[in-house]
């Protein structure tokens, strides 16, 4: 998006009495109170069935619009209410999901972030290339008719959270899996697969935030995904699962902190550059605020990246009062959710708002 486009998202806004406004689901609490914290008023768009539980917070949550639909956050009436609010959007982990492409990308509201990353980032194939034209490490990618070099970890187009991946040593093994899940409709466009090197190692996620303001990358934090079946396995021998039929998933259950060794520092902040640099180019204005690699750290301390989210990762809600890293920055508690209100007040006072939004 232009700068002539950004400027007619502000269109009649008053800077001195912005809203940080997001969907009341995934780290809106952690958003809503960093906001608070640096002296925002703040806005949960929520729906019916969740106004009992955000109505808890009302010492962070200064309006609640409540929806019906979370599409009807495109709504006209809706988007009226933010903008007569001077609401800046802050887009989630769970915005796109939530809204649908069409609403998230055409919103007319100014978002905290860079929109024309939201389509890759929901296109696996896209993603991938972007990481592999920033030359950041990734897993080898193979094709249906490539032969496997010992693991891979094939990828459902649409499967949430990783349920539905499975493991594969062989192309006939992966053919025979795939061809079974279309026949039983599961799959319909095999095109769509990734078929990855699944790498062996530690998973360990990798959070950043990108100030346009300081022209400055910050690490803010790590995490480990708690996944279950796959975190289970040591519980039980996976021989006896297979003996009942089941394929163990990756489902999301929590997140569980991490600090990771010193010396592999430089390394995650040169691929976060690396990230940083490549979007610059082929996004411009390249991202904006937190973003997160997920990678595989292997015994001789190799680090690949097998995805990225270019928002703000529940990981971060580990550390609402700050993590390790951003108290070394700030000196101060400073959670990502403070960190973006920080940089929407930083970017005000220096009349650079539109360098912050799209
Ligand atoms: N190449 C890989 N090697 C090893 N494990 C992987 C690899 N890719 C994904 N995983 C595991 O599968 C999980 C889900 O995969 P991911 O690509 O992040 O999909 P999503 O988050 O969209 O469900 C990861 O969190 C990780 O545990
Ligand atoms: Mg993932």
């Amino acid at each position: 998006m232009g700068c002539s486009v950004v400027s007619e998202l502000l269109e009649g806004y008053d800077l001195d009495r912005l809203t940080i406004a997001t969907l009341a689901s995934h780290s809106s609490l952690q958003i809503a109170h960093g906001a608070k914290k640096e002296g925002f008023s703040t806005l949960l768009v929520v729906t019916e069935d969740r106004v009992g539980f955000y109505g808890q917070f009302k010492h962070l949550v200064d309006y609640f619009i409540v929806v019906r639909r979370w599409s009807d956050l495109c709504s006209r009436e809706v988007v009226e209410e933010l903008r007569s609010r001077n609401s800046v959007f802050v887009p989630h982990g769970s915005f796109v999901e939530y809204v649908g492409m069409d609403c998230a990308t055409g919103l007319s509201v100014p978002i905290f972030g860079l929109r024309s990353l939201f389509p890759i980032e929901a296109d696996q194939h896209a993603k991938m290339e972007l990481l592999r034209s920033a030359e950041i490490p990734t897993p080898t990618t193979y094709s249906l008719d490539s032969e496997i070099d010992g693991l891979a970890i094939v990828k459902l187009p649409g499967a949430k959270g990783g349920r539905g991946y499975f493991i594969a040593s062989s192309r006939q093994e992966i053919a025979e899996r795939l061809r079974a899940l279309v026949d039983r409709g599961l799959v319909s466009d095999v095109s769509k697969v990734i078929i990855q090197e699944y790498l062996v190692g530690v998973t360990a996620y990798f959070h950043y935030f990108y100030s346009p303001v300081l022209e400055r990358l910050e690490i803010t934090g790590a995490d480990i995904r708690y996944e279950s079946d796959v975190d289970s396995l040591r519980r039980i021998p996976i021989e006896k699962l297979k003996e009942i039929g089941v394929e163990p998933t990756f489902t999301v259950v929590g997140n569980i902190p991490v600090v990771l060794r010193e010396s592999l520092l430089p390394a995650v902040y040169s691929y976060g550059e690396k990230f940083v640099n490549k979007t610059k180019e082929v996004l411009p204005p390249g991202v904006v605020g937190p973003f997160c690699l997920e990678g595989v750290v292997d015994r001789d301390a190799n680090i690949k990246i097998f995805e990225f989210s270019g928002r703000i990762v529940a990981g971060t809600n580990l550390y609402v009062n700050g993590s390790p890293y951003t108290y070394l920055y700030w000196d101060e508690p400073m959670s990502v959710g403070r960190r973006i209100a920080r940089e929407i007040r930083l970017a005000v006072e220096k009349n650079r708002l539109s360098s912050v939004i799209t």
